[in-house]
């Protein structure tokens, strides 16, 4: 079964929403994509990278948050537009969850826009899909607005329901893919910070460390990689890094994953990054593990 893990498109758009003249995010967002998040997420860059994306020919398209930057209705509108193809071409096969950027604030929340135009997305902050007989993803939704900081948070229902989930799980003894948007570990050289970082992490590191996920696979970091943490060596965790950002390295370049699983017994194989050049070519690499 192909896979392909994308993420971190950051559709933004630079309207002000007066309406939200309050809220300080609203003010550093349009100060940070003046100073240059407009030109680290170039709009030319979206459309190749949904048509790479879809050209994988993918049984399965993983999309682990950020569709928007703002969480503004125009982006919201944008992210519609251009995952269709991608639920088209996977024959429904796409499982998503939002990033902290699709709450961006409690007004984007009320308002409810996220689910309105991306109805693909899972209806609870835990769900399950079944892919085979044996194999499942498990999304767990942990992106909340703040008022100031890029911090996911991990409730104590949702995780409780997430403990729940892989319990019953494991009964069956079922290979899951554990999807999330903010990571629990993070390789040495890419410490996470105060701000940025998922509180509560540490519940979701004994999670995966009880119930031994074949992957978890998130995103937020815009950083690609696959390590597997000395706490939890049993679970490879994969970084798709941002599908849609330009930066001179190759590690953070707009980019993406593919692999090939099998569905009995969860062994992956041609874990590859496609990275884009700018222009008009994706390079393959194979992706080695993080020591
Ligand atoms: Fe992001
Ligand atoms: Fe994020």
């Amino acid at each position: 079964m192909k896979f392909v893990h994308f993420g971190d498109l950051h559709l933004w758009s630079p309207r002000m929403l007066w309406r939200e003249w309050y809220e300080p995010k609203r003010w550093l967002g349009r100060l940070n994509l003046t100073l240059g998040r407009a030109k680290k997420f170039p709009p030319g860059y979206r459309l190749p990278a949904i048509n790479a994306v879809t050209g994988e020919n993918a049984d399965v398209a993983l999309f682990t948050g950020d569709f928007t930057n703002f969480s503004l209705r125009e982006e919201f509108v944008m992210a519609a537009a251009l995952f269709e193809p991608v639920l088209e071409k996977t024959r429904g096969n796409l499982i998503a969850i939002p990033g902290n950027h699709d709450r961006y604030t409690r007004g984007s929340v009320e308002e409810g826009l996220l689910e309105h135009f991306l109805t693909f997305l899972p209806p609870e902050p835990v769900h399950v899909r079944k892919l085979g007989i044996r194999l499942s993803v498990v999304c767990v939704d942990h992106a909340v607005p703040l008022k100031f900081s890029s911090n996911g948070v991990i409730h104590d229902d949702v995780h409780q329901k997430l403990v729940d989930t892989l319990e019953k799980m494991r009964k069956t003894n079922q290979i899951v893919i554990l999807m999330g948007h903010f990571p629990y570990t993070t390789p040495p050289e890419h410490p996470e910070s105060r701000e940025h970082k998922l509180i509560g992490e540490e519940k979701l590191e004994a999670l995966v460390k009880e119930y031994k996920p074949a992957l978890y696979v998130h995103g937020h970091k815009h950083v690609r990689w696959a390590y597997r943490a000395p706490e939890t060596p049993e679970t490879l965790c994969l970084n798709c890094g941002s599908v849609a950002m330009k930066n001179p390295n190759p590690a953070k370049q707009a980019g993406y994953l593919t692999w090939d699983m099998d569905e009995n017994n969860g062994k992956i194989k041609n874990l590859t990054a496609k990275v884009y050049d700018g222009n008009s070519q994706w390079t393959a690499t194979p992706l080695l593990e993080d020591a």
